[in-house]
């Protein structure tokens, strides 16, 4: 098909008929040939995961039982092997002391904490937030679906707060923090889950030195991207937790990362990072339900990343799988849609996601389209509190997991269902 060239919004009655016809027959060419192709959820593809499976040769060796005299295979250091401490202490650039490696999700971590201030109250809490009456919860939007789960779980109300191409509107989180009863935010402030936005220093250093109402707001700083980029060098990202010490507010943050997209996802190591006195309180809470994580694979990760240098080496060899599939998403928007005016979407430079805005009022129709056509992709509305979307404009692209013959199709079936739900909009 000869490539369309006017901006939709600009065509004639005739014109629009005639495009609606020409990409009604290309989408109803795709639904006949009977694909099952997804863009749904940020997973590593079966080549990334053939990169990091050396980790399973990594079984301990008779001497490798030990690490700094302790016994990986028993009970024992709660808050994870030290050698695994000093690992993320390293990735995060804060101190080992400061660091909590747990099990196999940082997802889990982060319920746990929002648990723990529900039912007993954080470090500087008048007592357990269930008593408080309602919590509020910023969120910037577009974000992770899975954050928003968790606090509407605990029954928040969550405040959508406005994203910038510098990390969430401050204006908007500073007027809102005035009030008690917004008890934190979630933050994923590298490579932001779906736009890929870095925060900017400003933005760090405007939620760390903060007035907040609540003596116990916390940023729920999820790191989940820290060492994830796929196009150019490693990003150096400042340390939250000594940005927040910095401006008098050391408790403020509880930070969060894991391996799931450096090893194995659901088989890597997670950790959460925050002040001492944080990690006592927190410690003493964890201690009633386990007497230690899994050390076992704490040490296999050790032995195999061994080192944030490592790491980083490693993640280039992720970048070369991920970033031609990023390129493949995006020249197929480009090339297929990127002169019609009816949708705008992001070029991260790292982390898992692209974010797509398409015409507003569209996205729920364009997906049901995708859907049809054998093209699962994020649900409309997931990026957003409660699933709803206001202007029923974004879709999150999830480019890693589909092969990229695969990924090309379901890209170029996303483009004419974009073009289905526009044109039909514009017909009214
Ligand atoms: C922002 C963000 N945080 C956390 C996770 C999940 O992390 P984990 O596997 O450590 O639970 C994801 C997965 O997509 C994510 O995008």
């Amino acid at each position: 098909m000869a490539e369309f060239v006017k901006e939709y919004a600009a065509l004639t009655p005739e014109e629009r008929a005639r495009e609606y016809d020409a990409a009604r027959e290309e989408w109803e060419r795709f639904k006949a040939s009977g694909l099952k192709l997804n863009m749904a959820r940020g997973k590593p593809g079966k080549e990334q995961l053939d990169v990091v499976s050396g980790i399973f040769f990594r079984m301990l060796e008779h001497d490798e039982y030990l690490s700094d005299g302790e016994d990986v295979r028993n009970y024992g250091e709660l808050a994870g092997l030290p050698s695994a401490r000093r690992l993320f202490a390293d990735i995060l650039d804060c101190k080992p002391e400061q660091v909590f490696v747990g099990g196999n999700a940082s997802l889990q971590l982060m319920y746990d904490t929002i648990s723990k201030g529900f039912t007993h109250g954080l470090l500087h809490s008048s007592g357990p937030w269930f008593k408080e009456g309602m919590i509020r919860w910023l969120c910037p939007v577009p974000g992770y679906d899975r954050h928003f789960r968790i606090t509407e779980d605990f029954g928040f109300e969550m405040i959508p707060v406005p994203m910038t191409p510098n990390g969430p509107n401050m204006d908007f989180v500073e007027s809102a923090v005035k009030d008690p009863s917004v008890k934190g935010m979630w933050c994923v402030p590298k490579y932001s889950n779906p736009q890929g936005v870095i925060y900017s220093e400003e933005t760090i250093h405007r939620l760390a030195s903060m007035k907040t109402a609540a003596p116990d707001f916390l940023l729920m700083w999820d790191n989940a991207y820290v060492v994830h980029e796929f196009e150019g060098e490693y990003q150096p990202f400042p340390d939250m937790l000594s940005v927040c010490a910095e401006h008098g507010n050391p408790h403020r943050v509880i930070e969060f990362a894991s391996t799931s997209k450096i090893t194995l996802p659901g088989a890597g190591v997670s950790c959460f990072a925050c002040s001492v006195e944080n990690m006592t309180y927190l410690k003493r809470l964890l201690s009633v339900q386990a007497i230690s994580f899994d050390k076992v694979n704490q040490q296999r990760h050790v032995l195999y990343l061994r080192s944030k240098q490592r790491t980083l080496d490693l993640m280039k060899e992720h970048a070369a799988i991920l970033r031609p599939k990023f390129r493949c998403v995006e020249e197929t928007l480009e090339n297929k849609i990127g002169k019609l005016n009816i949708a705008k979407w992001n070029h991260p430079k790292g982390g898992y996601f692209i974010s797509l805005d398409a015409m507003p009022g569209t996205a729920r129709r364009a997906l049901h389209l995708c859907h049809q056509a054998g093209v699962t992709m994020t649900a409309a509305g997931a990026t957003y509190p409660y699933g709803l979307d206001p202007l029923d404009s974004n879709i999150r692209i999830a480019p890693s997991y589909p092969p990229i013959g695969e990924l090309r199709k379901a890209a170029e079936i996303l483009c004419v269902c974009l073009r289905l739900a526009a044109l039909e909009k514009l017909e009214g």
